[in-house]
C-alpha cells in the first residue's frame, strides 16, 4: 500500500481550514524550520530527498534551488506555478481545493529556504473558485502569524499573494508566467538568462509547481533521507496522478513512484481497469504533451520488462517505444477510440495556444491542424501522413519554448504507432466518419472529392 504524504488527510472534515489542518499536524514543519533550521539546511534536505519538479520536466528541485543567484541587496522571488492547463492534468486543482494550507505551508518553507520575502501563487484564471479558497486560507495564515512580519518571532518576513492567470496555456511556461505577472502578454523569454539569475522584475526567481511545493512539507517534517526511501531509483517520493479517459475509476491518486503501470491501470485501489470490459487501445501517461503508448507498450517496455510509474521506466525506449511521466495526466483510451481524432484534438489545442513568437510553432501547429481536419473529414491524401511527419520534425527542437515540442511529440508518436489508422482514414473515409461521428446517409463521395 502506498504512503500518502500529501493526500493522507484529504477526506478529513475541516482539513481545508487552518484549525482542521493544524489538528492533523499542519504548520509543524514551519515551526520546526523556523526554530531549528537555517535556510541552507532546508535546501540540503530537499537535495537529499531527490525530489524532482512535478510540473512536467522532472528537474531536481534541490539543484534548481541551489542555482538561485544571491547578489547583495537584490530581492529574490519565489513563484508557485498553479496555471495547470495541460489537457488531462487536474491534480494541482484537487490539492489546492482540498488542502490549501499544505501549499501555503510549502510556500512559506520554500520562500524561507530561498531567502524570498515576496512570493506569488499564479493560479489558472479559469480556477476562480480555487483563487477564493487560497485567498481565504492566506488570510487565515496571516491571522495566525504564519505570514507577514516576524513570522513566529523568527525575524523572517514574508508577504504572499495570489494572482489570477491570464487565460492562456502558455502562461504556465515559467518565463511566460513571469511576463504575465509583470503585466505583459505571456510570451516565453529566450533563455539564458534563466529565471534563477534574471526572473521577475529582473530579479533572481525560482518557479515551482504546486505539488513540488507541497512536497516540501513532508520533506522538512520527516527529513530528506526518509523521503528518498520512498519510490524507486531517481524517482523518489510520491506522485499525484490524475487519471481519466475510459477507466472505471477516474480521479486523483497519490502513488509511491515505482508501482507498476499494470497495478495502477487495473488495480482496484486505482483506475480499476478499462470501462465496460473493453480492451485497452493506448495510453498517454503524462498529459497531452507526451508521446502516446500503444496497448502493448503500456504495461511492458519493448524489452518485455514491467513498465513502472517512474520517470525512468515510462521513458524507457526513448520516444520510439517509450513516453514520459510528464505532469502525471494519465489518459486511457479503449478499443473504440480514434487516435487520429484524438491527435487532431490535441493539435487544435496547441495551435490555439501557440503564442506565435516562433514561426515553426505558429505556422506548423496550424498547418498540422488543417491536415488533421482533412483526414478526419474524408479529404485526406496518403501523402498527408508524411507531410504531418515532416512538419512535426521541423517544429521539434526549433522553438523558443517547449510548447512546440509538446505539439510535435503526440503527432510523431501517433503516426509511429498508429500509421495504419491514418491510412484507414484515407482509404475508408466513409467508415471513419460513421465511426467517429455517426454520420450515416451523408454524401461521403462528394466530401472525399472536395
Ligand atoms: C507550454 C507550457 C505550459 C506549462 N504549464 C505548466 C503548468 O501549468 N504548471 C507547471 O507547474 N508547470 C508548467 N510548465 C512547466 C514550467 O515551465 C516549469 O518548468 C515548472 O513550473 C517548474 O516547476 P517544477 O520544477 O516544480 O516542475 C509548462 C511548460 C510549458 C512549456
Ligand atoms: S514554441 Fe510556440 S508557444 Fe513557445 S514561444 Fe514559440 S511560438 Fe510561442
Amino acid at each position: 500500500m502506498d504512503r500518502k504524504l500529501l493526500l493522507e488527510h484529504v477526506l478529513v472534515e475541516g482539513i481545508n481550514g487552518i484549525d482542521g489542518y493544524q489538528k492533523k499536524g499542519g504548520y509543524r514543519a514551519l515551526e520546526k524550520a523556523l526554530n531549528s533550521m537555517s535556510p541552507n539546511e532546508i535546501v540540503e534536505e530537499v537535495k537529499k530527498s531527490g525530489l524532482r519538479g512535478r510540473g512536467g520536466a522532472g528537474f531536481p528541485t534541490g539543484m534548481k534551488w541551489s542555482f538561485i543567484a544571491k547578489p547583495e541587496g537584490v530581492p529574490r522571488h519565489f513563484l508557485c506555478n498553479a496555471d495547470e492547463s495541460e489537457p488531462g492534468t487536474f491534480k494541482d486543482r484537487y490539492l489546492m481545493e482540498k488542502i490549501p494550507h499544505l501549499l501555503i505551508e510549502g510556500m512559506i518553507l520554500s520562500s524561507y529556504a530561498l531567502g524570498c520575502n515576496l512570493s506569488y501563487i499564479y493560479v489558472r484564471g479559469e480556477y476562480m473558485y480555487i483563487i477564493q479558497i487560497l485567498e481565504k486560507a492566506i488570510a487565515e495564515a496571516y491571522h495566525k502569524g504564519y505570514l507577514g512580519k516576524n513570522i513566529l518571532g523568527s525575524g523572517y518576513d514574508l508577504e504572499l499573494a495570489v494572482t489570477c492567470g491570464a487565460g492562456a496555456y502558455i502562461c504556465g511556461e515559467e518565463t511566460a508566467m513571469i511576463e504575465s505577472l509583470e503585466g505583459n502578454r505571456g510570451n516565453p523569454r529566450i533563455k539564458p538568462p534563466f529565471p534563477a539569475v534574471k526572473g521577475l522584475w529582473g530579479r533572481p526567481t525560482v518557479v515551482n509547481n504546486v505539488e513540488t511545493i507541497a512536497a516540501i512539507v513532508p520533506i522538512v517534517n520527516e527529513g530528506g533521507d526518509a523521503y528518498a526511501k520512498i519510490g524507486i531509483g531517481k524517482s523518489t517520493g510520491t506522485k499525484l496522478i490524475s487519471a481519466c479517459g475510459n477507466i472505471n475509476k477516474p480521479g486523483v491518486y497519490e502513488i509511491s513512484l515505482g508501482i507498476s503501470v499494470e497495478e495502477f491501470l487495473y488495480g482496484d485501489d486505482y483506475c480499476g481497469g478499462i470501462k465496460n470490459g473493453k480492451q485497452l487501445k493506448a495510453c498517454v501517461p503524462g498529459g497531452s504533451s507526451v508521446p502516446i503508448l500503444p496497448h502493448h507498450l503500456v504495461c511492458k517496455t519493448a524489452n518485455g520488462d514491467q513498465r513502472l510509474m517512474s520517470y525512468e521506466s515510462l521513458s524507457d525506449g526513448g520516444f520510439i517505444t517509450g513516453s514520459m511521466l510528464g505532469s502525471g495526466g494519465f489518459i486511457v483510451y479503449d478499443e473504440n477510440q480514434c487516435i487520429v481524432k484524438n491527435t487532431w484534438n490535441f493539435t487544435r489545442f496547441y495551435h490555439h495556444e501557440s503564442c506565435g513568437q516562433c514561426s515553426p510553432c505558429r505556422e506548423g501547429t496550424g498547418w498540422m491542424e488543417k491536415i488533421f481536419h482533412r483526414l478526419e473529414h474524408g479529404h485526406g491524401k496518403i501523402e498527408d501522413i508524411d507531410l504531418l511527419w515532416d512538419i512535426q520534425r521541423k517544429i521539434d527542437g526549433n522553438t523558443i519554448c517547449p510548447l512546440g515540442e509538446a505539439a510535435a511529440w503526440p503527432v510523431a508518436s501517433a503516426i509511429r504507432h498508429f500509421r495504419e489508422e491514418f491510412e484507414w482514414h484515407v482509404k475508408e473515409p466513409a467508415l471513419c466518419l460513421v465511426k467517429n461521428y455517426g454520420l450515416v446517409g451523408i454524401n461521403i463521395p462528394v466530401l472525399n472529392n472536395a
